[in-house]
């Protein structure tokens, strides 16, 4: 079944308000009073829904009692079940130090097609390329490169890679580097470096790496109605990560996930800039009104574009 498209408006309001409300803390060196914002707006927005709606990707766990716990049921209780995946904001650190790319995020889709992702790392690779056995988590970086090119019948050195420059990626950049593919480095935001495969304009064409699992997750959502790859498998660090792993469903802790076992069938996906970014615009507010841009896309009818709106504050 298809979600109803009445419901793409109520998550833009539910993104658009968490980021002007986190837009007051921008620059203010207070990632948690940043978050907090956007948390708080973005729940007290999603109770006012008529859904039955169940938070899977949250800001953790009941036991640590935060808003947006994983397992909180929100909306009115009247209306169609769906699975919530939330990132009130995407980027702490860009929005604690006003840097662009800061973003309050949003993934839905109906009951169960959410996979339950636990606060881990998890190993991505996307690309635009939606094909079998072009580019895969198992290859080798020159496997997938030498591939990659030979299917967009272009050099390694006229492809971009987009990865978050972290230590833990020193041998990634490394053979990137050797291999003569532009880099596209990221201090922070996967979220936004993985949708950056999804259209030709922001000139990447792969991206991987290591970064949080649940961001994954919420992006599968939007790279699926893009119609691109994607595949993630968890990394564990400790006993007790993987204790909670399973816990929460997963049985095969290596397991390589592809896009549609994160998610299927019909999603919302919605991400509204807080401060200016390679997707969208930041919250500008002039007076009593704000301007927001929101990417939105809803897999069943094909809606995937960016949402200008202006409202009252
Ligand atoms: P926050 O918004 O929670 O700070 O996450 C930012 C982020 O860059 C994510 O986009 C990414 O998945 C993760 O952190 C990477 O984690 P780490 O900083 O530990 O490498």
């Amino acid at each position: 079944m298809a979600i109803d498209k009445k419901f793409v408006d109520h998550f833009i309001e539910v993104t658009s308000k968490a980021a002007l409300a986190s837009s007051y803390l921008v620059g203010k060196k207070d990632k948690i009073a940043a978050d907090k914002a956007a948390v708080d707006s973005m729940r007290f927005n999603l109770n006012k829904i008529d859904i039955n709606g169940h938070i899977v990707i949250g800001e953790g766990e009941l036991d640590e009692a935060p808003m947006l716990y994983i397992g909180e049921k929100l909306g009115t209780r009247n209306g169609p079940e769906f699975d919530i995946a939330v990132d009130p904001l995407e980027g702490t650190n860009f929005a604690a130090n006003n840097l662009p790319g800061a973003l309050s995020v949003i993934a839905v889709s109906e009951k169960n097609n959410l996979l339950k992702a636990p606060e881990t790392y998890m190993e991505k690779i996307s690309t635009r390329v939606n094909e079998k056995n072009v580019v895969d988590l198992d290859y080798t970086v020159k496997q997938n490169i030498s591939n990659l090119s030979d299917y967009l019948n272009k050099n390694p050195e006229d492809l971009t890679a987009c990865i978050l420059d972290r230590a833990r990626h020193k041998e990634i950049i490394e053979e990137l580097k050797k291999l003569k593919v532009n880099l596209k480095l990221i201090t922070d935001g996967d979220v936004s470096g993985a949708l950056l495969v999804t259209q030709k304009k922001y000139n990447v064409d792969i991206f991987l790496g290591i970064g949080g699992g649940p961001e994954g997750v919420i992006t599968a959502a939007a790279l699926d109605a893009f119609n691109c790859n994607f595949q993630g498998r968890f990394l564990f660090k400790t006993d007790e990560d993987k204790l909670r792993a399973r816990k929460m469903g997963i049985i095969d802790l290596t397991k390589k996930y592809e896009l549609n076992e994160i998610v299927c069938g019909d999603s919302i996906f919605c991400a509204t800039g807080i401060t200016s970014g390679d997707l969208v615009s930041g919250i500008d507010i002039q007076g009593d009104e704000y301007f927001s841009e929101t990417l939105v896309t809803h897999k069943s009818s094909g809606l995937k574009k960016v949402v200008k709106i202006k409202q009252n504050i």
